[in-house]
Order: structure tokens, then sequence, then C-alpha cells
């Protein structure tokens, strides 16, 4: 019995020595301490023995079962500690690795003169009102006074999606929503996207985005109109830019304008910019048509008002000196890039 004891505290001793993974380690723990286990059998068989060799075999098995405990322990602490150092490496983070660069984006530099203008007019008093980019023939033409078969519509052909639907041509029809759902004084702003179908060149695309305006109060004349564009358009453009208006014609002003300012980058003198001209055609405006007012069911007895609408990109063509408008859709990094 003895010698089986030492046979078994050497053996037991050297495959724990040479286990290399926890589950073996396990399986060893079973082999001699488990339920059926080699130490739990002979425990088992000491009432068998000679009375006297009892006690000694006993303490000598549960001396062994006590070191064998350990050394499994020992054992243990030790491939836990190699299987930790393994998956810290695995996972260690090389911080002299150059990064990935990723670039920071920005706003196009049409959305950027936008809401530069939008600010400006936002400080004057005026608050600012989105619309539908597909919009009806109603709001686009017949409420603003384009009756259908009027020749006024040819200057504003557009892309159809049905009979009554249509891409917006400006943002005008915007005007006509808000005065529905406004009683006077009305101050408001209104940017967005255009369609026209145009033949495209570089000054004309089939997508482009204007800004209008509208006020409407009791007394608002000629004069407001004057007064509010050249401050609005002095901040924007500089405290010198001088103002021209233009007799023009839309359906829904009367009487219209076609508004006009010294060019900004040659101050009048005359430039590539302005085509020596000295001038540079800016927007659209005039006093709302008694017609229009009709249309949303304002009496224009007692109130007047004025609107103007003007593209934006034009204005970024001349003030970065950018000469094709299409560059501005295609999307082209190393252009966008240089604003
Ligand atoms: C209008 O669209 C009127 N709704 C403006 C208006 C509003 C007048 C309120 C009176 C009262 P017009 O068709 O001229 O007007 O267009 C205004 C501006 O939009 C032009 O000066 C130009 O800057 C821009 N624009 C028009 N068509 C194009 C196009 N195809 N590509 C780029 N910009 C365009």
């Amino acid at each position: 019995m003895k010698d089986k004891i030492e046979q078994i505290r050497s053996d037991s001793a050297s495959e724990i020595e040479h286990s290399a993974e926890l589950q073996q380690l396990d399986e060893i723990r079973v082999k001699y301490l488990g339920r059926k286990g080699l130490l739990t059998d002979m425990m088992r068989d000491l009432p068998s023995l000679p009375k006297d060799q009892r006690p000694l075999i006993g303490r000598e098995l549960n001396s062994l079962k006590g070191t064998l405990g350990k050394l499994i322990d020992d054992k243990k602490e030790q491939l836990l500690r190699v299987e930790e150092d393994k998956r810290l490496k695995a996972e260690a983070v090389d911080v002299t690795m150059p990064g990935h660069a990723y670039d920071l984006g920005k706003a196009h530099i049409v959305t950027r003169t936008l809401n530069e203008i939008i600010g400006i007019l936002v400080s004057m008093g005026f608050s600012v009102e989105y619309g539908p980019e597909v919009e009806s023939d109603y709001y686009n033409f017949e409420a603003l006074n384009f009756p259908p078969e009027h020749p006024a519509r040819d200057m504003q052909d557009t892309f159809y999606i049905s009979d009554k639907l249509l891409l917006r041509t400006h943002t005008s029809p915007t005007q006509i929503r808000v005065m529905e759902n406004t009683r006077p004084p009305v101050r408001v702003i209104m940017p967005g996207k255009c369609f026209r179908n145009e033949a495209i060149d570089t000054s004309h695309h089939v997508m482009f985005t204007q800004i209008e305006g509208l006020y409407v109060d009791r007394g608002v004349t000629f004069a407001d109109l004057k007064a509010t564009l050249e401050s609005f358009l002095r901040r924007y453009f500089g405290s010198d830019t001088k103002l021209r208006f233009r007799p023009s014609f839309f359906p829904f002003t009367e009487p219209s304008a076609e508004v006009d300012i010294s060019c900004f980058l040659c101050g009048g003198g005359g430039c590539r910019a302005c085509k020596q001209k000295g001038w540079v055609e800016l927007l659209g405006a005039g006093m709302v048509d008694p017609e229009v007012f009709k249309s949303v069911g304002y009496d224009s007895e007692k109130h007047t008002g004025f609107a103007w609408g003007m593209g934006i990109e034009r204005i970024v063509m001349m003030k970065y000196g950018i000469d094709d408008i299409r560059l501005f859709f295609e999307n082209d990094l190393r252009f966008l890039k240089q604003f």
C-alpha cells in the first residue's frame, strides 16, 4: 500500500508538472481526487487494511491528497497567468503605428453662402420658412398669377411629375403657402432648391438655389423695398455697394424690377467678372400684385407688400471667380476643398 502511495505521489507530480492546458489539469484532478479517483478509491479501501496500518496509511493518504490539491491549484494559477499573458499580447496596441487620416467634412460653399445671407436677413427681423420642392401647378404658377397658357410660363419650363405636380421653378410658391396660413404683418425669407428644364451651360443648371423674401403690412411702399434691399445687400457685399433698379416683368409683382449691384470685385470700374459693365445682375423684385393677394384672401385695399428672389450660385461664382456653375454639383473634392 505504501509503495502504491509513493507511486501515485511521483506519477501525479510529474503529470501535473507537464500539463500544458487547464483542461488537461482538470482531467488529472478527476483521475486522482474525483469521486471515482485513485486516491478516493484507496480511502474507501482503508477499512479492509489490518487495524494497525490504518492510521499510518490514512495519514499518508490525507497528506498526499493535500499535496496534490496544492500542486493542482498552483499549476492552475500558473496556466491562467500564461493564458492571460497570451491574450494581452494578442490585444496589444502598437502606439507607434501610423493612424488612418480621416478628412473632416464641411458645408458646401453654396450652403455656407446661403447661411450667411440667412443670418443677415434674420438679424433684420425676417423669419425663415421652407416649402416643398415638389410643388403643384397651382402654387408654382396659378396662384402667382401665371394663368394656364400664359407666355410667362415659358421662361420657367420645368420637370413634371404629373399634369398637376412639378419640380418648383422658383421659391415664390412658398410665399403663397405662408400667406395662406398667416395674417399680415408677414416678414419671411424662404430659401431652397429650384429646378428648370434648361439647356445646361456655364451659368444655367437644371438645379439651383434661391432665397425669396416677402414683407406684407399696412402702408408698405416701393421705398421700403429699396431700403430693405439696400441695407441687406450692403451688409453682404460691402458698404459702398450701389443698387440699380431696372423695370422688368413678373406676373406676381407690379411694378417689377431687376436689381443690379455695382460689381463688388472692381467697384464699378469694369472687370472680367462683370464683363466690363461695372454692374452685376442680382435679383428680381417688386410690389406684390393685388391678384396674388386675392388668391390668399388678403385685402389689397388694406395691405401692400414687396417680394424679391435671388439665385445663390451666381453670387458665389462672381465672388470666387468661378466660371462654370456645373462645378458646384460634380463633387470633385479638389474643387470643393478650396472653400
Ligand atoms: C424668379 O425666379 C422670381 N421668382 C424672382 C422674384 C421673386 C421676382 C419675388 C419678384 C418677386 P428669375 O427667373 O429671374 O426670377 O430667377 C431669379 C434668379 O434665379 C436669377 O437671377 C438667377 O440668379 C437664378 N436662376 C434662374 N435660373 C437659373 C438657372 N437655370 N441656373 C442657375 N441660376 C438660375
